[in-house]
C-alpha cells in the first residue's frame, strides 16, 4: 500500500484513529499494519488489565508516530465518550470471547458496541466506524430473537458468534452513521 496516494484514503495520514481491542490478536496486527502505512495518529483503547507490552514494542518502532494508549473499559459510556474524541475512523474489534458464558459475550460484544455506537452519534468528525465481526455469525441467523438459542448454546464459538450478530443489527439500526460490518 506505501505506494498509494493519500488522497485514496477517507481522512487523511495525521487524522485521529481509534482501535478498540488493540492489543488482540488482530487489533495488535492491525495497529503494526496502520503504523506500517504512515498513519501516524492512533488511539489504542485498552481494559486497564491488559498486556500493552507488544503494542508498545510496536509503537517503539515507528518513531515519529503518536500512538495515544487510552485504559478503560467499553462498558462504561463515560469511557467510550472520551474514546471516540475527534477520532476520524474507529476500528472496533474488542469483542467478548464467550469463554465465560454468553452474559459474557453479550455484555463484551452487544452492550460495548452499543455504548460505542451511542458515543459516535454525536461525532461529527466520524468518517466510517468499522466493526469488525466474524462468517461465522451466518452460522446462527436463522434465530429470529438473535439470542435465546445462543443463550442456550455451550460452544464458545456459537455463543460469541451470537452475541456478535446482536452487535452488527444494533450497527444496522445506525443508520445515520458511516459504517462498515
Ligand atoms: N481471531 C480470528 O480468527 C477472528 C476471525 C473472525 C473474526 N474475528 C473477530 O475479530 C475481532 C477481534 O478478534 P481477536 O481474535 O483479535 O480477539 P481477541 O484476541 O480475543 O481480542 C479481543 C479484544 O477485545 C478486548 N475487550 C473485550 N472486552 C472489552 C471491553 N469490555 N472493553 C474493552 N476492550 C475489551 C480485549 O481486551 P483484554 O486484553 O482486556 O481482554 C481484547 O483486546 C472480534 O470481533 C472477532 O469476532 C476474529
Amino acid at each position: 500500500m506505501g505506494d498509494r496516494e493519500p488522497s485514496t484514503y477517507i481522512i487523511g495520514r495525521r487524522d485521529l484513529i481509534l482501535v478498540t481491542g488493540a492489543t488482540g490478536f488482530i487489533g495488535s496486527k492491525l495497529v503494526e499494519n496502520l503504523l506500517d502505512r504512515g498513519f501516524s495518529n492512533l488511539r489504542c483503547f485498552l481494559r486497564p488489565s491488559s498486556n500493552s507490552k507488544r503494542l508498545e514494542a510496536v509503537a517503539r518502532r515507528h518513531h515519529g508516530a503518536h500512538v495515544e494508549v487510552v485504559t478503560g473499559n467499553l462498558l462504561s459510556r463515560d469511557d467510550c465518550q472520551a474514546a471516540t474524541k475527534d477520532a476520524r475512523v474507529i476500528f472496533h474489534l474488542a469483542a467478548g470471547t464467550g469463554e465465560k458464558s454468553f452474559p459474557d459475550a453479550f455484555m463484551n460484544s452487544v452492550v460495548t458496541t452499543r455504548n460505542l455506537l451511542e458515543s459516535c452519534l454525536r461525532r461529527q468528525s466520524l468518517r466510517r466506524f468499522v466493526n469488525i465481526s466474524s462468517f461465522a455469525v451466518l452460522a446462527t441467523r436463522g434465530s429470529r430473537d438473535g439470542g435465546s438459542s445462543m443463550r442456550r448454546a455451550r460452544s464458545r464459538s456459537i455463543q460469541s458468534s451470537g452475541a456478535k450478530l446482536i452487535a452488527s443489527r444494533r450497527l444496522g439500526k445506525s443508520r445515520s452513521l458511516p459504517s462498515t460490518v
